[in-house]
């Protein structure tokens, strides 16, 4: 296979988390991470056959990127699969700001090509879309995909790519259990019909739904996603009491089956892999086939949650 083609992963892995390594990390997830630990998780992934790694410029404002670069050294490039992001938000005051981020990712992850690059969400798609193409053409990414962008503004995306003879190919969106915008806007069915992946993002809702964090056992206390989630979790223990069941049956852990409740619904989940175990759980989750009553049931207990998880950079997808 050529590094031209886009192979679609069962379970991508994600590293938003990892910009809090190093001693200035953001603390987001409020992790303690240290690059011999990454590198531990990223071996054992790679071992398991996860090779598809996302991340982008603004987790740890480059840190997450240069790690990341950093533990994949080792690998043949052809033997792994990149995807970063341009963030509007954090474009530069040059001529081309996308060409400028991404030489500024190339450089962190030493790297010459991404394979699937992403802008990051629609602040102003017919503005920064057109600068893709010839990013394209020169084969510094191969493949484009939108994010957090909803219908309308995937249409437009793709009408301007088309004008050049490129398309989306592919939509990163939060979802899970808690979230499910995406599949209410429709955009899990256009994926379907189109034949375009959709990448669901926070399937775990950054550890709330992995069913290791309780009221008596809360997220790092200090980190945002502490803020965020810490307040919600005795509405989630019916939920989450449920998913260790499921996975119990499969001889797997809660996060697993919420995985797997990604996988069933045709997502690809980005799991923010912080530790080696980690990478067991989405081997075991790669193997869960969901019943359709743990699917309702699951769907059930998790509207009855009375949660709204939607991410602060977030809105709706209904158009
Ligand atoms: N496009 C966008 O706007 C956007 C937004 C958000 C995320 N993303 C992408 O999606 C990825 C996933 O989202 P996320 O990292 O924010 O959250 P997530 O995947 O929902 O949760 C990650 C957290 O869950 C725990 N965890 C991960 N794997 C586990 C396993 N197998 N078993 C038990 N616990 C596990 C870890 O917590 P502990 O460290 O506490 O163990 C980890 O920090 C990101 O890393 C990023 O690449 C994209």
């Amino acid at each position: 296979m050529s590094i031209d083609d886009l192979k679609i992963p069962k379970i991508a892995l994600g590293t938003w988390a990892w910009g809090d390594s190093g001693e200035a990390g953001n603390g987001y997830f409020g992790s303690r991470l240290t690059k011999a630990g990454l590198q531990e998780v990223a071996d054992k992934a790679h071992a398991a056959g996860f090779t598809f790694w996302d991340t982008a410029v603004v987790y740890g404002m480059g840190r997450a990127e240069t790690v990341l670069g950093e533990v994949l050294r080792r690998y043949a490039r052809r033997d792994y699969q990149l995807s970063t992001k341009f963030t509007p938000q954090a474009a530069g005051t040059g001529d081309d700001p996308v060409s400028d981020m991404l030489d500024q990712s190339l450089a962190r992850l030493g790297t010459d090509y991404i394979d699937l690059y992403w802008i990051h969400n629609p602040a102003d798609v017919a503005r920064w879309t057109p600068y893709l193409i010839p990013l394209l053409k020169r084969g510094k990414v191969k493949h484009i995909g939108v994010s957090n962008h909803n219908l309308e503004e995937i249409a437009l995306a793709n009408r301007v790519l088309g004008e050049a003879g490129f398309q989306v190919e592919a939509i990163q969106n939060h979802y899970s259990l808690l979230y499910r915008s995406s599949e209410h806007a429709g955009i899990l069915d256009h994926c379907r019909s189109q034949g375009i992946p959709f990448f669901a993002y926070m399937v775990l809702e950054q550890g709330a739904l992995s069913g290791k964090y309780s009221q008596q056992h809360p997220l790092p206390e200090g980190s945002s996603r502490a803020e965020i989630y810490n307040a919600m979790l005795p509405q989630l223990k019916a939920l989450t009491d449920k998913l260790a069941s499921i996975g119990q049956k499969h001889g797997a852990a809660a996060a697993d089956a919420a995985t797997a409740w990604a996988i069933a619904k045709g997502a690809t989940p980005i799991i923010g892999v912080t530790k080696p175990d980690h990478i067991d759980g989405l081997v075991r989750a790669s193997a869960i086939a969901l019943s359709g009553d743990d699917i309702v049931e699951l769907e059930a207990l998790a509207d009855a949650t009375n949660v709204d998880t939607r991410g602060w950079w977030e809105r709706e997808m209904q158009v």
